[in-house]
């Protein structure tokens, strides 16, 4: 599958009236490209090739489009870019404004460029779906993961009470994230643990989902952002018909199971946000929020990159450096 990635040259883009042209100097790796990279997201994301993979980046505005109003050249910003436009693995890429922000100036571009994705996809499944209070009792899946570690630091800034799975080695940084409670998914079953939370969220889905719904109490909320997103996630793409049956189709355990527990089920489908990631940008520089990066990859190396992440294994985020 990986050698349908190539190293090449395609000219460099044009921007438009509302568009950033980005000299990109990093760029981070999400799962999102292995489902692109295989063609899982084709019914919803329908991609012509070629395609410039890479969803996030960190780098230096270079020139603007005549609307653009909030950014100039010599800026240094982070964006994650629009999922119809999407394109970091390269040295420019073409960024909207509405989705980018300041680079927090007390990072380096490879740090900010681990946080644009994951960052949006906590923040969003922790507040504008779960809606997490002070006080609240919060489960995180795989807290050492991309997402999972910025989501700890997230909902322990929101006052929440963190609970986490990781494997026994990544204890101690989960833990200096903010966890409180530490589960290791590999000797020990959260569900047997863990009970009357607020909020869950899942990124593994399968069976980690369905033991899911058991520790929420009676009115709490899990969302999930692993696998395929419901129709619902999904209602502002233009997706055929027939794949949003099957959307529906195969969440039905999902929203059985939440009927049954008495909970709310929802998936998110994260979106870019200039704004909000601005004010993740704010946390960032004020030391609320930091990035946990595991490997750094040259660009040119950007197929052992994908097959880093491919595995599973990573502990923070990949990162490819563009020279
Ligand atoms: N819907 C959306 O908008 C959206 C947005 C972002 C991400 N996602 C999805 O969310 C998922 C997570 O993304 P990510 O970037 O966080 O992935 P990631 O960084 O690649 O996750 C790797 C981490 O997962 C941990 N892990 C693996 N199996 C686990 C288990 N059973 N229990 C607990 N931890 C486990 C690993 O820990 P150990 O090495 O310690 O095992 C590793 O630290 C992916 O499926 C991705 O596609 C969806």
């Amino acid at each position: 599958m990986n050698d349908a990635v190539k190293v090449g040259f395609l000219p460099q883009p044009n921007p438009g009236p509302h568009d950033l042209l980005v000299r990109v100097r990093a760029a981070s790796v999400n799962p999102v490209d292995l489902a692109i990279r295989s063609g899982r997201l084709k019914p919803i994301l329908p991609y012509k090739l070629p395609l410039i993979l890479g969803s996030d980046l960190s780098g230096e505005v270079v020139a603007v489009g005549s609307a653009v109003t909030r950014f100039k050249p010599g800026d240094e910003i982070f964006a994650r870019l629009d999922k119809d436009r999407i394109g970091s693995f390269a040295e420019y890429a073409l960024v909207s404004e509405d989705v980018a922000a300041l680079k927090p100036s007390n990072l380096t571009h490879v740090e900010a460029a681990s946080i644009p994705l994951v960052g949006l996809t906590a923040w969003q499944a922790l507040t504008d779906l779960g809606h997490v209070k002070a006080g609240q009792k919060v489960l995180i899946q795989a807290g050492a993961g991309g997402v999972g570690s910025v989501a700890i630091q997230l909902a322990r800034s929101l006052g929440a009470e963190v609970a986490t799975t990781v494997s026994q080695r990544n204890e101690a940084l989960v833990r200096d994230l903010g966890a409180q409670t530490v589960i290791d998914y590999r000797s020990q079953q959260f569900d047997e643990l863990l009970s009357e939370q607020d909020f869950v969220l899942d990124t593994q889905g399968g069976d980690v989902l369905a033991r899911s719904f058991k520790v929420l109490r009676r009115g709490g909320t899990l969302v999930t952002i692993n696998g395929a997103p419901t129709s619902e996630a999904v209602r502002d793409y233009k997706v055929a018909w027939p794949v949003q049956l099957g959307l529906t189709a195969l969440h039905l355990k999902d929203f059985r199971l939440a009927r049954q527990h008495h909970v709310t089920f929802k998936y998110l489908f994260m979106r870019p946000d200039g704004q909000q990631l601005g004010m993740l940008g704010k946390m960032l520089q004020e030391g609320t929020l930091r990035p946990v990066i595991d490997r750094v990859f040259p660009l040119d190396d950007v197929r052992q990159a994908l097959a880093y992440s491919e595995s599973g294994r990573a502990t923070g985020k990949v990162v490819i450096k563009v020279p």
